[in-house]
């Protein structure tokens, strides 16, 4: 069975092509064409949605075909669609689903919806088979941060998720306000590289009522504040060491997180994921816990944690599989949250 998967959620035009396993191995990607529009949005540090619309249409047909010709496969041999209906910018995921709705109705074809959050979730058993549940997620991107129990598959239990700022978009206004460029976790990530994580003091922020949510504002604005009091500015050979702290104790506060829910639920695995889960310290940090707690730990590669379709495919595969629809649903709506 093939499936052909498309992710337009925020600012990457996605499209994959996947072949369903045999018995209990993880699908084959066969093509994953991620078209990043950074450059459009980088100019105003952001993501402008009526600029990531307008993108994607321009480049949904192109990449559809780039994606069949890489998989060696025309579009008659596809036997599934599937498109990720939200959470996202509406008009951004618009453009997908009704891409992939006129591709499943013309050609006759079984279109599965999919939630963006649980196909990043989804995305580490591409290339883990056998990962034990009950697995303890963290998802880590630049619209949510949040813990989930996932007890079998397909079964998405949110424990905590962040009250303000993700993780993701904390380091992006910051590299914002300091002009380093977006997006800005890999700024953060490149330019911090040597720095010392504990030159600036930051302290891990908790919730008064000890829940499992997240909150990165106050972080946020610490660090304003830092950059303030001390003058720090793009070419301050203090910025290291001030990018590195930042990053050390944003790590720090979703690994803490971590490691209470872990307490609280017992899991026999753990999964980092989301486009924030590609940064080396979290990465580090995250197995670093793992080893403390003696669970085995999963990490996609970095191209799998940024958006893309693959992982798209990836849970409509598991979907369909338990309960297999013929009909294309035309009636499949957007969802922003
Ligand atoms: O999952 P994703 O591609 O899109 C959302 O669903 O939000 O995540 C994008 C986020 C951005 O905030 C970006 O700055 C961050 O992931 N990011 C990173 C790194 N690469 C991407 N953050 C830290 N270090 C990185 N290397
Ligand atoms: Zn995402």
């Amino acid at each position: 069975m093939l499936v052909l998967a498309i992710e337009t959620s925020c600012d990457e035009t996605s499209v994959a092509v996947l072949r369903a396993p045999e018995a209990v191995a993880a699908p084959e990607v066969l093509s994953n064409i991620v078209l990043s529009q950074d450059e459009v949005h980088a100019p105003y540090g952001g993501v402008v949605p009526e600029l990531a619309s307008r993108q994607h249409i321009k480049t949904i047909a192109a990449i559809v075909g780039e994606a069949l010709t890489r998989a060696g496969v025309g579009l008659e041999k596809i036997d599934l669609y599937t498109v990720t209906q939200g959470p996202g910018l509406i008009g951004s995921l618009l453009v997908g689903l009704s891409f992939a709705k006129g591709l499943a109705y013309y050609h006759k074809k079984p279109l599965v919806g999919a939630d963006h959050l649980e196909a990043h979730l989804e995305a580490c058993f591409l290339e883990n088979t056998g990962i034990e549940y009950p697995v303890l997620g963290l998802l880590v991107s630049g619209g949510h941060t949040a813990l989930y129990l996932m007890e079998e598959p397909l079964s998405y239990k949110l424990l905590g998720k962040t009250r303000d700022d993700a993780a993701g978009e904390a380091l992006d206004k910051i590299a914002k306000f300091l002009g380093l460029g977006y997006p800005g976790g890999p700024v953060i990530e490149k330019l911090g590289r040597g720095g010392d994580p504990k030159a600036f003091p930051f302290a891990v922020p908790r919730t008064k009522d000890r829940s499992l949510d997240f909150s990165f504002s106050g972080l946020k604005t610490a660090a304003l504040k830092h950059i303030r009091e001390h003058g720090i500015a793009k070419d301050d050979a203090r910025l290291p060491d001030f990018l590195a702290s930042f990053e050390e104790v944003i790590a720090r506060t979703l690994v803490d997180n971590l490691r209470r829910a872990a307490d609280a639920v017992q899991p026999r695995s753990l999964v980092l994921c989301g486009g924030v889960a590609r940064n080396t310290r979290l990465r580090a940090r995250f197995q670093d816990f793992a080893r403390e707690a003696g669970l085995p730990a999963y990490i996609p590669s970095p191209k799998l944690c940024t958006d893309n379709a693959a992982m798209v495919g990836a849970l409509a595969l598991k979907k369909f599989a338990r309960r297999p629809d013929p009909a294309t649903d035309l009636d499949l709506d957007a969802y922003a949250r």
